[in-house]
């Protein structure tokens, strides 16, 4: 959601600019621009759509210089249009300001602003930053750090900005509160990004700015960084764990295709170096420290959002079977309002792969306000989550560009499968001989999805079949249950066609009422505890001409043949069964998308970092 890119020092800086602000695209967005410092006054362009149409906004224009700041907007405040996209300029244009976040008390800054005289050209909250940094320089006749030290004191929210201005041609100043920012250090050159990606090529030691703290960027000076408070900080260099192929889409038409195919890599990753050899201890080192309060706790709350609270459900039915402690799985943005009972012996799990999504940042802070011990599942390394968690264990899963989530779910289910197997382990709810048989099955996940892999093609097939659909069902059972969720989130979030997910069981409850000979029924019917049940409720869609998509354990008949379509999927334990049969769910979205004309790696309307309420 946003994405913040900046530059100073000795190379040209739109080029940097614009990859870097193409490298951030898939947090989702609708308007771009840049404000350039050229002799010593601040070119601004700015449009909306595209970043591509930025650039050819800005083909014909001058775009020469060393420092600039560039921004993709993703709209909160005022509708997606020029004058609405950042960076915005301060009235006498010697400020320009990008921002990412909200500024929750801007009403009552711009009233106060526009009493003084300040006159405002866009709807956003962000544009109250650049006119309330320049009225507290004039009126308390302060310098422009301590003027932004003093601006973000007033505001309250949350923010990652950077600021340009011609009194100091070759500067930037920086501030962040909720909002990710990081400073890359080049030799006599600097790169701020809202993630390491539009640096990634130029350095490896990036510093991770701190809440509350201004950062003053000069490609001739040391790195300063105080508080809001003007107290000094030590900048905390940090080596930036990310590979430019990684964020490349290494010959796949999308990311999303490349990260579904990623998924047995991705996998095994979550689990390396977590299992030892003799496969009788399974360690999460990021947990050890609190090992003992999660193996005491009373219950496990589960808190997520989208696609991070479906892994949570299968979470649930993991750490309930394993660990026997009752689990609630929570949204995150319900819990957070709804004044919920929390002791102190209660654990909270949050699962983010961005590991800023705001309703989950706010989850965490309420159940450590109540004392419990919160633990994180987070994919992005050094992410807001990550740090405000008491502890926890990153899924390890590589960058996800794709806004639709794919091998961030199955990292994170493989993830909370390790963390409900080892604490079972130690309070004795499993046998080793079980031990053991969970471990094989988990370490041969893999290897079973790459043949769900290789039936691409065929799936691609299926999916024609669909490209004209209205609405879709998904129903699983138990722990498929999430899985018939997921499923349908996918398709809904990239081909834009409505789906919804049921344990097929309810369908007689009301959704059934829905089926005809137009209606796709996905159902997830592998061989499971309650197969039998699924059968007569595949059953009761075939009876009302429902068209049947089955995903099934390889050697099944019954379902099959009552199938328009199957999809086998090898066999594996009913626990670890999520982490295969979403696969060909993730796939069959992806190819009705593609063939319906979709932007699958950017659908509308979404952002992959979803950084405000
Ligand atoms: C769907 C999707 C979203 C995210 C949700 C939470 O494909 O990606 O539903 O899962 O916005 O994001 P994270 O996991 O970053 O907290």
């Amino acid at each position: 959601m946003c994405g913040i890119v900046a530059y100073t020092g000795s190379r040209e800086a739109y080029p940097i600019l614009i990859n870097g602000l193409k490298r951030l695209e898939y947090r989702g967005y609708d308007s771009a621009g840049v404000a350039l410092m050229q002799n010593n006054n601040i070119s601004l362009y700015k449009c909306r759509g595209k970043v591509a149409d930025l650039e050819a906004f800005c083909e014909d224009k001058n775009v020469e210089s060393h420092c600039g700041i560039a921004h993709t907007r993703w709209a909160t405040h005022g509708e997606p249009n020029d004058q609405n996209a950042h960076p915005h300029l301060s009235i006498d244009g010697k400020l320009a300001l990008i921002h990412n976040g909200i500024i929750e008390n801007y009403l009552s800054l711009k009233k106060e602003l526009m009493n003084k005289g300040y006159e405002f050209l866009s709807n956003t909250d962000t544009e109250v930053l650049v006119h309330l940094v320049q009225d507290i320089q004039k009126t308390e006749n302060v310098d422009l750090i301590e003027a932004v030290q003093l601006a973000m004191s007033v505001v309250i929210g949350t923010y990652a900005v950077v600021i340009l201005s011609s009194d100091h041609p070759q500067q930037l100043i920086v501030a962040k509160k909720g909002s990710p920012l990081l400073i890359g250090i080049g030799k006599n050159e600097f790169f701020i990004g809202s993630d390491g990606a539009p640096m990634v090529e130029f350095t490896n030691k990036v510093v991770y700015l701190e809440d509350e703290e201004v950062a003053v960027v000069h490609p001739d000076k040391k790195l300063e960084i105080t508080n809001i408070k003007n107290e000094r900080k030590k900048p905390f260099v940090e080596r930036l764990e990310l590979q430019l192929e990684q964020i490349e889409k290494g010959g796949f038409e999308h990311f999303m295709l490349k990260e579904i195919f990623e998924q047995p890599k991705a996998i095994s990753d979550s689990m390396r170096g977590r299992i030892n050899t003799k496969k009788d201890v399974v360690a999460l080192g990021g947990i050890m420290e609190y090992e003992n309060k999660m193996l005491k706790a009373g219950r496990y709350i589960i808190a997520a959002c989208g696609t991070s609270w479906h892994a949570g459900l299968v979470g649930e039915h993991l750490f309930e079977s394993l660990v026997r402690v009752p689990v609630e799985v929570e949204y995150a943005s319900e819990f957070r309002y709804r004044n919920p009972i929390i002791k102190e012996d209660d654990v909270l799990i949050v699962i983010s792969q961005s590991g800023e999504t705001a309703d989950t940042l706010a989850a965490i802070e309420l159940a450590k306000s109540k004392g419990a011990t919160v633990i994180g599942i987070c994919n992005v390394v050094g992410s807001s989550i990550a740090r405000n968690t008491h502890a926890g264990s990153y899924t390890h899963a590589g960058p996800e560009i794709g806004v639709a989530s794919t091998k961030a779910f199955t990292a994170q289910v493989t993830v909370l499968f390790l963390m409900a197997l080892s604490l079972a382990r130690k309070k004795g709810e499993v046998s080793l001989s079980m031990y053991h048989h969970y471990i094989s099955e988990l370490e041969a996940i893999p290897a079973k999805i790459e043949t769900i892999l290789a039936k691409n093609d065929y799936i691609k097939q299926i999916a024609q079949e669909f490209i004209n659909c209205q609405n879709a069902i998904y129903m699983g059972r138990g722990v498929n249950f999430p899985v018939a969720l997921e499923g349908a989130l996918k398709l809904k979030e990239i081909s834009y066609i409505h789906a919804e997910g049921y344990p097929a069981a309810e369908m007689k409850h009301g959704p059934i009422a829905l089926i005809d000979k137009e209606m796709p029924v996905v159902v997830i019917a592998t061989e499971q505890e309650t197969y039998d049940k699924v059968v007569s409720n595949v059953q009761e869609v075939k009876t009302r001409s429902g068209k049947i998509i089955s995903i099934v354990s390889e050697g099944d008949e019954i379902v099959k043949s009552m199938s328009d379509f199957c999809i086998e999927i090898p066999k594996t334990d009913e626990l670890l069964s999520p982490l295969v049969a979403s696969v060909p769910l993730q796939l069959l979205a992806y190819y009705i998308a593609v063939a319906r004309g979709c932007d699958v790696d950017k659908p509308r309307n979404l952002a992959k970092s979803v950084s405000v309420e």
